[in-house]
């Protein structure tokens, strides 16, 4: 039976990557036999214009039925006006709360081809090859209570809890870990034990969790340190476990280290192994309808997609493959370009991934 693919373009760039994400799906279903179906549906702002709420019933629903969604990226200066509970970032959030997708991997991985574009000295970087493991569904992005709320006083207060059950970080551990099995077999648990009890337990949980596998490193740092290390030193680490925001902070630092954001795949998923694919970089509402914006951490999602969700290696194999060509061909958009390289828009770069797929 085909499997269901539900695209969610979303906001500002999120159209036009999503695009050449399609592209390479249509190139496998046509050229490569890959049995799937597409449909598509609106999140995020998009979402709120066309239905005033930015994850609606009808997307939750195709969300639901369909076996991975591939998301664009939501948001952008034209909502932030909005009150919270309807701006465009609830739609991401909601699609992670409803799916129930709890284990958010971020690899970051510097292509040989790239290493001049990061910020960083070569050597430091070169060969790095990261795989962050975020929860997604709990912590401080979802515990209660929340809000602003005015005191007798007539000041306001505004609250946020960080908070996560035994048994949360037992299975984002148990996530990472079998993870690290079948790469390096080292993980570092990232928290901030020596002031937060909440991950105090965290480290508690892994620690114990961790002694149920003998071949595994198991290691922990404090977020603050991790921070550092990750500029100072990235390729000490294998696999980094971590809470839902400092999660969200190291990707991004994490990201720079392989030259652009616009690289970076991501993948979401439930206890189910269903998934939601997204680049890790937002909707870039700077570079919007310019047809420039890197499509290439889009695309290495579906590959993402394809293995962890869709269970076709083969087909992840040959978009990774093929980015790596383009690449070799010294194809570039304006973001990871550098001196001696040709740079292309979005739709070009699409293209060329296409047909290194077809030539392969
Ligand atoms: C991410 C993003 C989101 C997050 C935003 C858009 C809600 O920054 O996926 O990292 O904070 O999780
Ligand atoms: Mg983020």
């Amino acid at each position: 039976m085909s499997k269901t693919i539900l695209i969610l373009p979303g906001d500002g760039i999120g159209p036009e990557i999503v695009a050449e994400a399609v592209k390479v799906l249509a190139c496998l279903k046509q050229d490569f036999g890959l049995d799937i179906e597409l449909t598509d549906g609106l999140v995020g702002g998009a979402a709120y214009d066309a239905h005033g709420h930015p994850l609606p019933e009808q997307t939750l629903a195709l969300a639901r039925a369909s076996d991975a969604v591939l998301l664009g990226a939501v948001g952008g200066p034209k909502w932030e006006p909005l009150d919270i509970a309807v701006r465009p970032e609830k739609g991401l959030l909601g699609l992670r709360a409803e799916l129930g997708l709890f284990a958010n991997l971020r690899p970051a991985i510097l292509y040989p081809q790239l290493a001049d574009a990061s910020t960083l000295k070569p050597d430091v970087v070169s060969g790095l090859d990261i795989l962050i493991v975020r929860e997604l569904t709990g912590g401080i992005y979802f515990g209660r209570p929340r809000g602003v709320e005015t005191l007798a006083s007539g000041e306001r207060r505004g609250i946020n809890t960080l908070v996560y059950t035994e048994s949360e970080i037992e299975r984002i551990c148990r996530v990472a870990f079998d993870m690290a099995m079948k790469r390096g077999k080292r993980v570092c648990s990232v928290d901030k034990a020596n002031v937060l009890e909440c991950t105090e337990l965290w480290r508690e949980v892994a620690t114990r969790i961790g002694a149920e596998y003998p071949e595994l490193t198991l290691s922990h740092m404090y977020v603050d340190n991790a921070a550092m290390q990750l500029v100072r030193a990235p390729k000490q680490f294998d696999v980094m476990v971590t809470t839902n925001m400092f999660g969200d902070i190291l990707s991004d630092c994490a990201a720079m280290l392989t030259g652009s954001i616009g690289m970076l795949p991501s993948a979401s998923l439930n206890a189910d192994g269903q998934g939601m694919y997204e680049p890790i970089h937002g909707s870039a509402p700077d570079i919007a309808g310019q047809g420039v914006a890197n499509p290439l951490a889009t695309i290495l999602s579906v590959a993402m997609m394809l293995r962890y969700s869709l269970d076709e290696p083969t087909h992840a194999e040959r978009i990774e493959q093929a980015v790596s060509t383009v690449l070799d061909q010294g194809l570039r958009t304006a973001d990871i370009a550098s001196e001696g390289t040709t740079t292309v828009g979005t739709a070009a770069m699409g293209d060329a991934v296409v047909e290194a797929i077809r030539r392969a």
